[in-house]
């Protein structure tokens, strides 16, 4: 079984990104590349707080991981012209470590709130009117002698990142001016993002090469960066550090990673809902069962991507594997489909 952690193209965070990314992070919406409607509605935003001389609206970015969330976060307050303080949904555990974040913030600040759909109830009420009303509550005393204060926070702004819109609470969406969703990016956009990058890695790549690995990066400028990276180690060594077509497609075969960017976890995937349960339809937890992966692996990062290449559709009995993922996987389609019950 592979872990999650070692695929080349699970786009969730590694350590190794985290010390190279903020180097390569777009600083402003201008440099960042692709997502044009959220641009142009981010700048609208800002422009509009700017102009009213007041804090940015709260922001909620969901999709799946390292299409740009954080990044969005950094840039939002770069424009601003404030400060960013970053957290995440599971690091506030207690009220409390909410509440000395928050009264440590400065008129205009972002709270960036990565995974906000973890955060604890408890955790999200204490949020509720301070993202509202910019108070703070707290209870002084115990038992019947407790009391309840108001305090005023400074106006600031939180941005939230998800990857799973639907585990965060309405009333706390509710409490968000804006919600977008990221998307994957088009080719043309993941080839910019290889370019930009090889750029500045000072990597010496022919454009057809960039193109390869901006094919097999599944749409996520997360996972084309650690492409490019891997790719690269392999010029190195057996091509003179030159980056072709060839030398791109050699390595990524090498790595597992197909044509279509897929790897082995996502073709056992396929695999397991084609031969095992006749193209579904079948539920998560069973496909889960049979891959021997967690459920919001499969969710958070196999899923989205195969369905946008409509491998995969989600039905209300459960998932379906498309003619053209057995197409891909050179796998028959079942004449006999079982009736499709809605
Ligand atoms: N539009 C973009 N243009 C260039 N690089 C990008 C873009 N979006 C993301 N990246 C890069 O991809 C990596 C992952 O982005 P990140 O914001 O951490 O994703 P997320 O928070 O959605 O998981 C970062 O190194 C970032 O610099
Ligand atoms: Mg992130």
């Amino acid at each position: 079984m592979t872990e999650p952690e070692d695929r080349l193209v699970n786009p969730a965070n590694k350590t190794e990104d985290q010390q190279i990314e903020p180097s390569l992070r777009p600083q402003s919406l201008a440099e960042l590349i692709g997502q044009e409607k959220i641009k142009e509605n981010l700048q609208i935003l800002i422009d509009a707080a700017r102009h009213r001389g007041e804090p940015l609206d709260h922001v909620l970015f969901y999709g799946p991981p390292g299409l740009g969330k954080t990044t969005m976060a950094h840039i939002l307050a770069n424009e601003m012209g404030v400060n960013i303080k970053v957290t995440a949904g599971p690091a506030i555990e207690r009220q409390g470590d909410l509440a000395a974040i928050l009264s440590n913030l400065r008129e205009g600040d972002v709270l960036f709130i990565d995974e906000i759909h973890r955060l604890g109830r408890a955790v999200e009420e204490v949020l509720y009117p301070a993202m509202e009303d910019f108070a703070l509550d707290i209870v002084i005393g115990k038992g019947p002698a407790a009391r309840s204060v108001r305090l005023k926070l400074p106006h600031f702004s939180v941005i939230g990142a998800t990857t799973r819109l639907a585990l965060v609470t309405a009333p706390l969406r509710a409490r968000f001016g804006a919600v977008y969703r990221m998307h994957f990016y088009s080719q043309k956009a993941m080839e910019q993002i290889v370019a930009r990058a090889a750029d500045q890695f000072a990597v010496d790549a022919e454009q057809d090469g960039i193109r390869e690995i901006a094919r097999r990066a599944r749409g996520t400028p997360r996972v084309a960066l650690r492409l490019l990276r891997r790719v690269r180690d392999f010029a190195q060594v057996r091509a003179g550090g030159h980056i072709t077509a060839d030398v791109a497609d050699h390595a990524l075969d090498l790595m597992d990673v197909d044509a279509l960017g897929l790897d082995d976890m996502d073709r056992r995937v396929l695999r397991a809902i084609i031969e095992k349960y006749n193209c579904g339809p079948v539920g998560l937890n069973t496909i889960a069962a049979s891959v021997h992966e967690e459920q919001d692996t499969i969710k958070d990062v196999v899923e989205p991507y195969l369905l946008q290449l409509g491998f995969l559709e989600r039905t209300s009995q459960g998932r379906m594997a498309t003619r053209t993922a057995c197409e891909h996987l050179g796998l028959p389609y079942p004449d006999h489909l079982p009736p499709r019950l809605f």
